[in-house]
């Protein structure tokens, strides 16, 4: 098979990020440019979407031109233009579809209109050259699921966070306790002086069969307990974060074994590996409790670079290349989707609206 040259754009959050890729035989990131709009939303303590749009189109030309740059390509090396087109926020979305699709048209390339949960799932194929079937728990700020991944474009959703994602729920714990946004990292940091044993929190969903999981009474009882002590000392703030990185890699060490379960049911023949993506990844304990549980199942784990483990460009021109090599790609028709489940066959957990499914 021969390889492919792909540009792909990534703009779904607050990440304005290029990136050229070469694979899938000789597989090589060319060159990866993010810019990230953190500074643009601390002052509001979130992403504030319309900000997060007008961001990405202030920036979006220069950033695909130093992705150019950096690889050393003209668009004469470029066999395809891969951008993110859903789920996300939608305005984001909208500014880097169409700027692909300009890309596409004035330079004659097809377009891949790429799904970015399937972004973060193709990604260790990239980085450790991994054969399917495989499990990926995603965890960022937009997303916590464990998927089955079968094949490009064959995904199963095993179990969702039927509320909060870990890294909202960490963003809204931190905010709750004056700490920086994004709230994980501050959490993490103040964690590490913190005793976990002093505020017992849930284990929400724990005492249910199935994969699905919650976050969002979790920061509930932790505001409680706050609310009990008030004013709250800097111990007590290092405690209650404590307590939430327990309870959140408590229930993500549990829920991993049993998708490794079901994984060793449904694939007796294939030895487990499971993937984790996603901001969340970052934090230290939630790696150590992930390690430890697919360890004791006998299972491999793969944490690729933080850097393709969070929103970047260099996984949206991968799953731009890994569909190349299966054929036929999109029309320029393709339309932004703010919802795109990737699992159509089981969406409904959060319900779907007059928009389709949520993610
Ligand atoms: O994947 P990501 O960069 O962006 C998307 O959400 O798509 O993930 C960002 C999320 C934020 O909610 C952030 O608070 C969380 O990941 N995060 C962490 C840590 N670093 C980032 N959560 C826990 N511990 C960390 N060290
Ligand atoms: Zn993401």
């Amino acid at each position: 098979m021969r390889d492919f040259t792909v540009l792909g754009i990534e703009t779904s959050c607050d990440e304005t990020a290029a990136a050229v890729v070469r694979g899938p035989q000789n597989a090589a990131i060319m060159s990866n440019v993010i810019r990230s709009q953190i500074d643009e939303h601390t002052e509001f303590g979130g992403v504030v979407p319309e900000i997060a749009a007008r961001a990405h189109i202030e920036v979006l030309d220069r950033i695909v031109g130093e992705a150019m740059h950096e690889a050393g390509c003209t668009w004469d090396d470029i066999d395809a233009v891969a951008a993110t087109a859903g789920p996300g926020l939608i305005g984001g979305v909208i500014v880097g579809l169409m700027t692909a699709k300009a890309i596409a048209m004035a330079a004659g390339k097809p377009l891949i209109a790429v799904n970015h949960l399937e972004g973060h799932a193709l990604t260790a194929r990239l980085t450790d050259d991994l054969p399917f079937p495989f499990l990926l728990l995603l965890v960022s700020g937009g997303h916590s699921q464990f998927l089955l991944v079968r094949g490009v474009g064959d995904y199963e959703r095993l179990g969702t966070t039927i509320d909060d994602a870990i890294g909202e729920a960490f963003d809204k714990t931190a905010k709750l306790l004056g700490l920086p946004y994004p709230g994980g990292p501050a959490v993490e940091k103040m964690a590490r002086q913190g005793d976990a044993t002093r505020f017992r929190l849930p284990r929400p969903l724990l005492d249910r069969p199935g994969l699905d999981m919650s976050f969002a009474g979790l920061k509930t009882a932790l505001r409680t307990q706050a609310k009990k002590l008030e004013p709250v000392d800097e111990q007590t703030v290092a405690d209650l974060c404590a307590a939430f990185q327990r309870a959140v890699s408590d229930v993500l060490s549990a829920r991993t074994k049993a998708a490794l379960a079901l994984f060793r049911e449904r694939f007796p023949d294939t030895a487990p590996t499971i993937v984790v993506a996603g901001g969340v990844a970052a934090n230290q304990e939630i790696r150590t409790a992930l390690t430890q549980a697919a360890d004791e199942a006998g299972a491999r784990f793969v944490a690729p670079p933080m850097k393709l483990c969070t929103d970047n460009a260099a996984m949206i021109a991968w799953a731009g290349i890994e569909h190349m090599c299966l054929g036929p790609v999109d029309d320029m028709d393709v339309s932004p989707r703010p919802r795109w489940p990737l699992d159509a066959r089981n969406s409904g957990v959060l319900g779907s609206g007059k928009k389709g499914a949520k993610v």
